[in-house]
């Protein structure tokens, strides 16, 4: 099984946003990065429109070839624009104003009838459904109870963890969510994402065999300053791939 590696070029449109200028421009990203071997890009429509915008969404739809994965809130505002853009794939995310990045997973166990009825409105249009979780027991029982079509991972804390016991216990908890997942629907893709890098994603796809994709942003898009944004992704595909010779 190979693992795809889906870019998240948000980051690009943060250097836009941070100077109100027309580059770099996220849509160029994207063409760049599927270039370079990218299995799908990935963006978040967040509320507040800091950094991808409505236009940019809409450009990808029409240019990215693999796969586009619009993350976005739990809202009406946000599921109609789904509607009406039918990208690929749509990940719920939790999402707060005053937050830097995406600090939790979503609580599927205490919206489960809000999230029913998005997925409803979703299949209706053909686009699939990806929730964004925390690697805990209830809630990938009740992600994938729900028919999602992938579970997405939170590896924010295996990617802050500092000592090797932490960052085993870490890498433990998402190897045991993604079993989970796998036992409980043959069908389910499993995703992983947030903070990952070059430091760690190996150990993660080693680790964790059941991962079929992951989800990165911010440490890729950094790289690329120095490296270029085609040596990045085929820097993050050479250490995934890394990671997967390691697998038992
Ligand atoms: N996956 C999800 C659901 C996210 O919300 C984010 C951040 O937008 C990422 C992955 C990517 O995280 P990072 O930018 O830390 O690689």
């Amino acid at each position: 099984m190979t693992v795809n590696l889906h870019v998240n070029v948000d980051h690009v449109a943060t250097l836009r946003q941070a100077r109100g200028t027309a580059y770099p421009d996220p849509v160029e990203a994207a063409v760049i990065c599927e270039h370079a071997g990218a299995d799908g890009i990935t963006v978040h429509l967040r509320e507040d429109r800091r950094h991808i915008q409505d236009r940019d969404v809409e450009l990808l739809r029409q240019l990215v070839k693999s796969l586009l994965n619009l993350e976005m809130a739990a809202t009406d505002e946000m599921v109609a624009i789904a509607e009406r853009v039918r990208p690929h794939i749509v990940t719920l995310v939790p999402e707060k104003r005053e937050e830097r990045t995406t600090e939790g997973g979503l609580d599927v166990v205490g919206q489960l009838e809000r999230l029913r009825s998005i997925k409803a409105r979703l299949d209706a249009v053909d686009v699939q459904l990806s929730l964004f979780i925390d690697p805990d027991d209830a809630q990938v029982r009740a992600a994938v109870g729900l028919g999602a079509h992938a579970i997405e991972l939170h590896t924010g804390d295996y990617c802050e963890a500092e000592s090797d016991d932490a960052i085993e216990a870490e890498l433990g908890r998402l190897a045991t969510a993604a079993k989970l997942a796998v036992s409980l629907s043959e069908d389910v893709t499993v995703a992983a994402g947030h903070g990952l890098n070059l430091r760690n994603v190996s150990d993660l796809v080693a680790s964790v065999p059941e991962i079929d994709e992951l989800n990165i942003g911010h440490a890729l898009i950094a790289d690329a300053v120095f490296l270029g944004l085609e040596r990045a992704v085929e820097r993050y595909k050479d250490a995934i791939e890394a990671g997967e010779a390691e697998r038992e």
